[in-house]
């Protein structure tokens, strides 16, 4: 799609959400609204993007980085001002311009394809795109002629009780070709309206009086028309891209027990047969194998499973853990956890950068942090890495087969040597060789017979 262009219209205001973030900026399922509709148009190859954002909306643009240029519109005097002012600024190969809203997150990749698709075929010089709505709605009419082509779009608030009753609403997402855009775009405002504005629609009826063709492409999603003016438009497009990002799910084989309180980000991807228990939440770039059971009440974050994990009622914070792990309930695992095969986190474990080799298992009520832990290593209940001296944070090496007692403090940096074993409540201050056995406090080597 080299050769189109596309605006994003983003300049409104945004009142209603009574909020200092820019109303596009607000996230909906971890990424910002505006992030939707960049991604669409990225799914589209579509390269030149000019992003209208009102006065003071540094933001947003600094936001949206390289993923389009901005430009001000200011004042905002209606959406064909807004087209008139970015105009000017699209590359000079853009033989159509594609116009889409900040706030309308539910249009997909999809629908704007077949929109471009048609209006290259048609040959038309506006395609819009369209729904049918099931109720009444506060968006323009599609008022068409007694051929049946589109004649213009009639706002809401100007429409007669006939066209109100016209169910074909307006999306405000069009494909327009440059050239009649060159000649016509100029020429909006002709008719006066009850606003006072520019209305970018005035670009249909100017295209039907010129013989020109317009063309109109059904969404068949009237959930496509939510445009996010409020909170309570923002919670409803939520729902509706948790919904279709859970029955993708659900296609791909991902039993999900209750999708209502199932919350997955759109760029995570589940393996086949994993179930998913109520109240979990999988966000950023998560990746999870095949037959893992997660949750209830998980919440994982940038973190990437093997298959046949479980994850009960814990926190995950960018973790690796590989085939057959169990984690939880209750764990708290935190950036830098790596853990290998079938290692066992347990309840009240709180776990940050340390690597568990195969088979290690922390069962119950531990802190492991800036550590290393060898394969089959068995953490006693209660036992604390103590990797902090108030200035720095020290590193806690556990060989192989280590076997450490109920409440041991391992006052890092320390090493303990393959097999070593130590007593309950023991406080290591020194490395342990390997196979020996330390008590107390401090720890020290205990005698072939005790006393
Ligand atoms: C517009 C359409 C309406 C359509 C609806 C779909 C007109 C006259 N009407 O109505 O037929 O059903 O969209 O949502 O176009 N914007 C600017 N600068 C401006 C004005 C608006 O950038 O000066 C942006 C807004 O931020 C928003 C988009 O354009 O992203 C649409 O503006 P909005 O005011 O919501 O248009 P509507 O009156 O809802
Ligand atoms: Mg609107």
């Amino acid at each position: 799609m080299n050769d189109v262009a596309a605006v994003i219209m983003a300049a409104g205001k945004g009142t209603r959400m009574k909020s200092i973030t820019p109303k596009v900026l607000h996230p909906i399922m971890g990424k910002p609204m505006l992030a939707y509709v960049l991604d669409a148009l990225d799914g589209m190859q579509v390269g030149d993007r000019i992003l209208l954002v009102g006065h003071g909306s540094e933001a947003v643009a600094a936001a949206v980085g390289e993923r389009a240029r901005t430009v001000v519109q200011e004042p905002q005097n209606g959406t064909g001002h807004a087209l008139q002012v970015a105009y000017p600024h699209l590359a000079e190969g853009a033989r159509a311009v594609l116009v889409v809203s900040g706030d309308q997150p539910l249009i997909t990749e999809e629908m704007l394809r077949r929109l471009v698709e048609r209006h290259q075929t048609s040959g038309a010089a506006v395609t819009m795109l369209t729904a049918l709505m099931p109720g009444e709605t506060d968006l323009g009419r599609v008022i068409r002629g007694a051929d049946g082509t589109v004649a213009r779009i009639v706002e809401a608030r100007e429409a007669s009780v006939e066209e109100r009753a016209v169910r074909e609403v307006n999306l405000g997402t069009y494909c327009f070709d440059r050239g009649y855009l060159q000649e016509y775009l100029p020429r909006i405002g002709q008719r006066r309206n009850v606003q006072n504005e520019l209305y970018i629609t005035d670009l249909i009826w100017m295209a039907v009086e010129a013989g020109r063709a317009v063309q109109a492409v059904d969404s068949g999603d009237p959930d496509a028309s939510i445009g996010v003016n409020s909170r309570k438009e923002l919670a409803e497009v939520t729902r509706v891209l948790r919904e279709r990002v859970n029955e993708k799910w659900m296609v791909e084989g991902v039993t999900l027990v209750d999708p209502a309180s199932t919350f997955i980000h759109p760029d995570v991807v589940i393996g086949r047969d994993t179930v998913i228990l109520p109240f979990t939440t999988l966000e950023g770039k998560t990746r999870l194998g095949d037959g893992c059971t997660i949750g209830p009440s998980a919440r994982i974050v940038d973190s990437r499973l093997g298959d046949r994990v479980t994850v009960q009622n814990s926190v995950l914070l960018e973790v690796l853990a590989a085939d057959d792990c169990s984690i939880g309930p209750f764990a708290y695992l935190r950036p830098g956890t790596d853990l290998g095969r079938k290692v066992k986190v347990g309840d009240f474990v709180e776990i940050k950068k340390s690597r568990l080799d195969d088979g290690a298992k922390v069962p119950h009520l531990s802190y492991v942090g800036d550590a290393h832990i060898g394969q089959r290593v068995n953490i006693g209940a209660g036992t604390i890495t103590c990797n902090y001296d108030g200035k720095n944070k020290h590193h806690t090496e556990i060989e192989d087969d280590v076997h450490i007692g109920s409440n041991t403090n391992l006052v890092a940096p320390v090493r303990v040597g393959k097999g070593a074993r130590t007593g309950a409540g023991a406080v290591v201050t020194r490395d342990v060789p390997a196979g020996a056995t330390v008590v107390g406090v401090p720890a020290r080597a205990l005698r072939e017979s005790p006393a």
